[in-house]
């Protein structure tokens, strides 16, 4: 798999796919992700060091893009791909994706998600997927979900470590 970190543009956005090196931008994605979700606790509070960013994009299986606008970050995804046993295929699951406000509606998590397709595409992956919560706060990444692949209805369980 190859990471090539190549720029596409997406109408005035731009979108990347972060390479090794760049632990200040992935930084970036988590701020745009706390303040999406609303949720400074898992995502600003206890900040990764910068060795554990580097180490995570180092790894072919970990996708993080950006788009930016000028210089601004205004969206991120970060996805993993799970390598998978019964073939010899993978997945790729859609951890998580923001767009900050201000830049909502202008297409801008559809091209992410479209851009992921490319790699998909290029690793040879058989599915993309992604989960939402009921709730009225992810209507939107529901209905952008529902444009986009088909749902399935789950439950979803945490199973404590300890
Ligand atoms: C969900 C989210 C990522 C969508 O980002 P976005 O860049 O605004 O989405 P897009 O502009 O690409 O929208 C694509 C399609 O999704 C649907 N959609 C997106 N936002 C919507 C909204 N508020 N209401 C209804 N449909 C919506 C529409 O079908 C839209 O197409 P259209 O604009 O042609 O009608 C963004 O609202 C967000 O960051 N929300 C907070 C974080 C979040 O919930 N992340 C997902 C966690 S699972």
């Amino acid at each position: 798999m190859v990471n090539s970190g190549l720029t596409v543009s997406s109408g005035a956005y731009k979108i990347m796919r972060l390479l090794p090196g760049q632990v200040a931008q992935f930084r970036q994605i988590n701020a745009i992700f706390a303040e999406a979700f609303g949720d400074a606790d898992s995502y600003s509070s206890h900040p990764p060091g910068d060795a554990y960013l580097q180490s995570l994009l180092q790894k072919t299986h970990v996708i993080a893009l950006e788009a930016f606008d000028g210089d601004a970050v205004v969206a991120g995804l970060v996805a993993h791909v799970l390598e998978k046993f019964e073939q010899e295929r993978s997945e790729i699951y859609i951890y998580d994706l923001a767009v900050s406000e201000a830049n909502r509606r202008k297409g801008l998590a559809r091209a992410l998600i479209a851009e992921l397709k490319k790699i998909a595409q290029a690793i040879g992956a058989w599915v993309i997927y992604v989960q939402a919560d009921k709730g009225d706060a992810d209507l939107p990444a529901r209905r952008l979900y529902e444009s986009m692949g088909v749902r399935e209805d789950v439950f979803h369980y945490d199973i404590a470590v300890k």
